[in-house]
């Protein structure tokens, strides 16, 4: 069960949001409507309150704080415009500025008003911030129009928040870990020991369990990209850091998916303040850093799935990273040619080859997501 803030806006459509709600009381989630006066004008609160099957809470604040997805439909062009610019001026708006959850709106007004620059500007916006489009779709207005502005039916829009929600995914209840990124080793306050991994890879597969029902830990060392909510992120900077927080959590998780690009080895010492430029050489003697993945292998409990990357160049890549799955006794080792040009490091595409114990399967070039897909579809199997 989850906890699901549905906001309703003015317009013809806010009947058909009655729909949406008793779907999802009716999936067993405790749904908190929030109607704005322009909604009232075609619905009651009174109507939504009893499909939910309860009374709106007094303090919304709490509720807000806790709740897993904030879906808002229909949403006018008034609101759309309101939520990209961050305007906070009712109940419904408030909410949408301080939450922190997965949100996902389902716009619907006439074609004009949906076409016009300044709306489209919104949306993309809003788009870009990591909140969820679904529609508007193509048909009657209305204002007897046709055209883009209609809301998308209840039934589709309750689909895609069951997605939003894991809702019956095959990862649901497991705890799923995936490091990120690239850690930097300091040399001394400003300086760092580095690599390019963006964390674009490691993302995809967060945001793809976490789409499967997985509750998703995040270790994030130094990402490019952004995160989407539901996923929780822990900071790790270092391979130190990292090291830390997977060995801690080793015992609580069903999968861990190392995708981060680790620091092999560390300035043995790192100077104190910002080590001031003189005309001599400078030495930096580098340490080797703790081998996680390997750790993770030789001290996993029963039933555990783990899963490395291997960034490595042509054939001898491809035999190295073979040596890795036994060397770190892991599941599936994700092999990916960073010669090529295009794929792999800070890049949008990945194309890989997956080295498990029972054979090998080549990936095409296809985007990180669809490799992702691909990787949780191997876990689901070795789980
Ligand atoms: N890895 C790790 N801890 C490290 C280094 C790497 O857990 N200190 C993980 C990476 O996240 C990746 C896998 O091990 O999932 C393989 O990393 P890679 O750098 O390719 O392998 P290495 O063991 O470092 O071997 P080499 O650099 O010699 O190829």
């Amino acid at each position: 069960m989850a906890r699901v803030i549905l906001g309703v806006t003015g317009g013809i459509a806010a009947y058909k949001a009655c729909e949406l709600c008793r779907l999802l009381a009716k999936a067993g989630h405790e749904v908190t409507p929030v109607l704005t006066a322009d909604a009232e004008r075609f619905v009651t609160a009174h109507t939504f309150e009893a499909l939910a099957r309860r009374e709106s809470p007094r303090e919304l604040y709490p509720h807000l704080l806790e709740a897993d997805l904030l879906v808002v439909a229909p949403l006018s062009a008034n609101t759309l415009a309101k939520l990209a610019q961050g305007i906070a001026d009712n109940v419904l708006t408030q909410t949408a500025l301080a939450f922190r959850g997965r949100v996902l709106v389902a716009p619907a007004m006439n074609v004009r008003m949906w076409e016009h620059p300044a709306t489209q500007a919104n949306a993309a916006l809003l788009t870009e911030r990591g909140v969820e489009l679904i529609g508007p779709e193509e048909g009657e207005l209305a204002e007897g129009e046709t055209g883009l502005g209609r809301m998308t039916e209840p039934e589709e829009i309750f689909t895609r928040c069951r997605v939003l929600l894991g809702d019956g995914g095959p990862l649901r209840g497991r705890h799923v870990l995936v490091s990120a990124g690239g850690t930097r080793e300091p040399i001394d306050a400003v300086r760092f020991v580095g690599n390019r991994s963006s964390g674009r890879m490691g993302v995809a597969v967060a945001e793809e369990a976490r789409r499967r029902g997985a509750s998703v830990t995040l270790l994030a060392a130094n990402l490019g990209v952004r995160v989407p909510p539901g996923i929780d992120v822990v900071q790790t900077p270092t391979a130190g850091d990292m090291a830390r927080e997977a060995l801690a959590r080793r015992n609580e998780t069903d999968v861990v998916v190392m995708t981060a690009a680790v620091a092999d080895y560390r300035p043995a010492e790192a100077e104190e303040g910002k080590r001031p430029k003189s005309e001599d050489d400078w030495t930096v003697r580098l340490e080797p850093t703790q081998d996680i993945l390997r750790e993770l292998g030789e001290s996993r409990s029963n039933g555990q799935i783990l899963v490395g990357f291997a960034a490595d160049t042509g054939d001898a890549g491809l035999v190295r990273a073979r040596a890795k799955l036994e060397r770190k006794r892991a599941d599936l080792i994700v092999f990916n040619d960073i010669a090529r040009a295009g794929i792999g490091f800070d890049a949008a595409d990945n194309e890989v080859v997956l080295i498990s114990r029972d054979g090998e399967r080549a990936v095409p070039r296809s985007r990180k997501e669809a490799i992702a897909a691909v990787v949780l579809d191997a876990v689901e199997d070795l789980l």
